[in-house]
């Protein structure tokens, strides 16, 4: 049903060639002005649908954050519905060298002066052979991913639960999720070694987060008190914060992983790549793509189930527990066999892609088409994708504002061509030749599988959430234990 509606409207119509709509304003002013809106007077979202009330048009030009005098040129041409959106995967027509954070990009110091895999455009060799050696790697340590995440997913249930019986009464999810993904990127990188037996300590994850913090810090706001906005911006996008701020802690994640992920190491050096590249490498996906992605993606999940309360939790224990009980256990074949968990987890993505920004320069004169027109982008000019507005596009999905925890099941498997938040189609594959994300199938197995540990242990819980600079920041308030196995 609600397929058809978009292949209705742009695809096999002809539609009028018209000029982009915008602008960017006085040069140094315009892209100020446009920031204060996006963070402080209007926020993201509003600041988008604004504008395409304005314009009337889901594509136009605007000025995108961080701006002077962190990059150079902040113009962009916007795309914000799902008809235009896939133009930013198509490598043929678009070039994706150094855009990962968008207009900007942080000093190479922070990856010990290697441009790593996410920053290369797939023309430039090293990007196969990197990408190349990711998809291998993962391949060759698939029968790793349940058992292991079991396990640290097992620990992370008894944290909350100590949480809840203690004083406060609430258990930070957060928290326990970031440990999760760090000991399992860890582990699988590094021949099962426990990161808290390395020069790491417990403090693995924290140095993760001061590094990932000074390298997107201009792209975020703390939502302080509005007499402090100026502030805030002022410090995050006047310039980069340097390297040398997290040295320390990056060289002992240097040394960990370094003495610790010899069999990939090896693997690497078998591929083709040098050691030290691929050292680097390793430990900007471990902990930038990986850890940064799933940190905030297990939040979302469970923002979302949270709000859709104890009936749906009902529903998917009982599927969970009858699959499980039937196929004998809980197998990447079992987890297929579960059509409401596989579709609470794709709404989850669709309703809230973790990475909500994409990035491309057209490498040519193209045309972009909108749903209802045409529009000719020039080479060398920046195309920006806000997903969350392709991804609840109306002209796509019904009630795109709610989540449906159904919406993906049977007939509405039809729809998971516009889930994107992989950087490329649900229904397409990661390849040496494109951007998508080499974890995608990792990451859809490790969703699922915490709702089915989770379901397994729990009838159901409620929680607490606040929006936090790069997601959801959810607690646990209760928890009630299984009553039926
Ligand atoms: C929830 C978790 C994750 C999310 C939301 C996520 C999302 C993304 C996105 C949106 C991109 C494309 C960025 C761009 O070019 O605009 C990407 C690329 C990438 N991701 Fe993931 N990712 C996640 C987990 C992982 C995991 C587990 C791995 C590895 C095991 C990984 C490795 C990579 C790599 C290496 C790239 C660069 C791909 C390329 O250059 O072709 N990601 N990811």
């Amino acid at each position: 049903m609600a397929s058809s509606k978009q292949e209705q409207s742009s695809t096999n119509k002809e539609l009028p060639l018209k000029q982009i709509p915008g602008s960017y304003g006085l040069p140094f002013i315009g892209p100020i002005f446009d920031r204060h809106d996006y963070f402080y007077n209007q926020g993201r979202d509003k600041f988008f649908s604004t504008r395409i009330q304005k314009y009337n048009s889901t594509i136009f030009r605007t000025n995108m954050p961080p701006g002077p005098f962190i990059s150079s040129n902040p113009r962009v041409i916007a795309l914000l519905d799902a008809a235009s959106f896939p133009i930013l995967f198509d490598n043929k027509k678009v070039e994706k060298l150094n855009v990962l954070d968008g207009t900007f990009m942080p000093s190479t110091k922070f990856t010990g002066g290697y441009r790593v895999c996410a920053y290369l455009d797939t023309t430039e060799p090293n990007h196969a052979l990197i990408k190349g050696f990711y998809l291998n790697t993962l391949l060759l340590r698939k029968d790793t991913f349940i058992p292991l995440f079991k396990t640290i997913l097992s620990d992370g249930f008894n944290e909350i639960e100590d949480g809840l019986s203690s004083k406060s009464g609430k258990a930070d999810f957060n928290s326990m999720v970031s440990v999760a993904s760090f000991n399992f990127m860890f582990k699988l990188f590094c021949d099962d070694k426990n990161p808290s037996e390395t020069i790491l300590g417990d403090q693995g994850p924290k140095m993760f987060d001061t590094w990932l913090l000074f390298q997107l810090a201009p792209l975020a706001t703390l939502g302080p008190p509005k007499i402090f906005n100026y502030l805030e911006d002022i410090l995050l996008r006047t310039v980069p914060f340097p390297a040398c701020l997290t040295r320390s802690s990056y060289k002992k994640l240097y040394e960990a992983f370094s003495t610790s992920a010899t069999t990939m190491l090896n693997e690497a050096e078998k591929a083709g790549l040098k050691r030290s590249e691929a050292l680097h490498n390793i430990i900007f996906t471990a902990g930038f793509n990986a850890y940064g992605g799933l940190k905030n993606q297990f939040p979302i999940l469970f923002k979302w189930l949270g709000s859709s309360g104890e009936e749906l939790h009902k529903e998917l224990a009982n599927e969970i527990r009858t699959v499980v009980k039937q196929e004998g256990g809980v197998t990447i074949q079992s987890l297929e066999k579960m059509p409401l968990v596989k579709s609470v987890v794709y709404e989850a993505m669709r309703i809230e892609p973790a990475v909500p920004y994409q990035y491309a320069k057209a490498r040519e004169d193209l045309i972009v088409k909108s749903h209802d027109a045409a529009f000719e982008i020039k080479k060398g000019e920046m195309i920006f994708g806000y997903q969350p507005f392709a991804t609840k596009d109306p002209r796509v999905f019904d009630d795109p504002e709610v989540f449906v925890a159904k919406r993906f099941v049977g007939e509405g498997e039809k729809l998971l061509k516009y889930v994107l938040w992989s950087n490329g189609k649900e229904t397409e594959e990661p390849s040496v030749g494109n951007k998508q994300c080499p974890g995608k199938n990792l990451v859809v197995l490790l969703c699922r599988l915490l709702l089915v540990e989770f379901f397994l242990r729990y009838d159901t819980f409620e929680n607490e959430t606040k929006n936090n600079a790069f997601g959801a920041a959810v607690s646990i308030t209760s928890l009630t234990k299984a009553s039926s196995v």
